[in-house]
């Protein structure tokens, strides 16, 4: 279908491009610096969690049952911190590791492991020639180059609405014994805001990987983070592995308070089949006595249980969900009836996901940049930033101010129609 511009008589479109270049001077001369390229909470969301600083003082009994928070023990976490992250995820407590403040960090201590080790008692990845990383894309940059940072090959996969293309997984994890992972975002997917449907998380326990220390790398890093109403629900791959009978070791599955105290300043946590978490703990014995407890115990004290969480999110919908619906209105607005550009519309997590016309995506993001509003780089969600048609943009809402955001969002409907009308233009050379 062509779009509006495309539509167009020759002298229609030259006057849009005139009058679209005139809108993008009077916006340059604004000399704007505004930022919508990393998906961090707003300064009023981390506000929400000052009142944890005052629930750890000098006053405080450091112990926590039989566990002293004060000193070397522990080494998967204080049994409170790791029935919270394991009520959370609903799994026991028992396959919790709760250590450091990133499960970046765990993931990538995870690829290490595998890498320099072995799992399950198979030569290390090291050794055994190329090995693979699916990567359903768009997906989570920092991922990618995890993997990318190690030499294993990144392999990308398509991205549907309830997921990654299962049949493209199947038939590469089942056939390619060199395929040892994939990267999964399950809930509010960055940046697709996608939720794996039952269907999906269902085939991806069923599973029968050509490699016997292939995981799926199951990242449930917005499993909280629901901005409108009921939001999604997803269903637990343990328990879907469960429905299955008997043991899998197929998963690591990994979240962190980032994103609902203090990025970088929260807990993270692993939990796998036992023989897996057996496995991952002697690796990290070698890592570290045991991990941050007093930070631990602050969160406990602070979030409670997965009721406080709750309770705890609600307050952080309040301050994003006028975020995402002015994303919505603006986009909406501005581009909805040009047939130049798709979006989503996610119920929680930190992104939407934007489609542009093909071979814009760069060229949207550097004109934007050129008139004061950074993006997150084109083709960044993509496996070696290779955006195969050019079209995706991420936009991260939530740090901004909503003022600030209105006008971010102002520029960036401006260098979407001026990039669309000059691609129509030079079509027609
Ligand atoms: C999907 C995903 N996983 C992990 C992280 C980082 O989490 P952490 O700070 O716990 O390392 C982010 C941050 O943006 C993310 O989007």
């Amino acid at each position: 279908m062509p779009n509006a511009f495309q539509k167009m008589t020759d002298a229609e479109l030259d006057a849009a491009l005139a009058d679209l270049e005139r809108q993008a001077d009077d916006l340059r001369a604004l000399d704007l610096k505004l930022d919508m390229a990393r998906g961090k909470p707003s300064p009023e969301q981390t506000a929400l969690s000052k009142p944890m600083l005052d629930l750890v003082t000098s006053e405080t009994d450091l112990h926590d049952g039989g566990s002293s928070v004060d000193n070397y023990g522990d080494p998967d976490g204080l049994p409170s911190a790791r029935a919270l992250a394991a009520e959370l995820l609903g799994v026991d407590p028992a396959n919790v590791s709760v250590i450091g403040s990133s499960s970046l960090n765990l993931m990538y201590d995870c690829v290490l492991n595998g890498y320099v080790h072995g799992i399950a008692g198979c030569e290390p990845w090291c050794r055994q020639g190329t090995v693979k990383f699916l990567c359903p894309a768009p997906g989570y940059d920092r991922h990618f180059t995890v993997t990318e940072s190690f030499g294993i090959e990144n392999v990308p996969v398509p991205m549907r609405e309830d997921g990654p293309d299962m049949d493209v997984v199947r038939e590469l994890v089942e056939g390619d014994p060199q395929v040892k992972g994939i990267w999964c975002v399950p809930k509010y997917a960055n940046p697709t805001g996608v939720t794996y449907s039952d269907e999906v998380v269902r085939t991806f326990a069923a599973l029968r990987p050509a490699a016997p220390d292939f995981r799926i790398f199951w990242d449930n890093a917005y499993a909280v983070h629901t901005f409108a109403g009921e939001g999604d629900s997803l269903l637990n791959i343990f328990d879907a592995l469960a429905e299955q009978g008997g043991e899998k070791n197929l998963v690591y599955e990994f979240a962190s308070t980032a994103k609902v105290t203090f990025p970088s300043s929260g807990m993270a946590w692993v939990t796998a089949s036992p023989a897996d978490m057996a496995e991952l703990r002697r690796a990290f014995s070698a890592m570290r006595v045991s991990p941050e407890k007093v930070s631990q115990l602050a969160h406990v004290k602070f979030l409670k249980d997965a009721a406080g969480v709750a309770e705890h999110m609600n307050k952080h919908a309040a301050v994003v969900a006028p975020r995402f619906a002015l994303v919505e209105e603006k986009l909406e607005a501005g581009l909805g009836d040009l047939g130049v550009a798709s979006w989503t519309h996610p119920k929680g997590g930190y992104f939407v996901s934007f489609e542009g016309p093909d071979g814009s995506a760069k060229a949207i993001v550097a004109l934007a940049k050129e008139l004061g509003v950074t993006l997150t780089g084109a083709g960044a969600p993509w496996p070696y930033g290779r955006d195969p048609r050019d079209t995706n943009i991420r936009i991260a809402p939530t740090y901004p101010s909503l003022e600030e955001l209105g006008q971010a969002l102002d520029v960036f409907v401006v260098a979407v129609k001026l990039v669309a009308a000059r691609l129509a233009k030079a079509a027609r050379a």
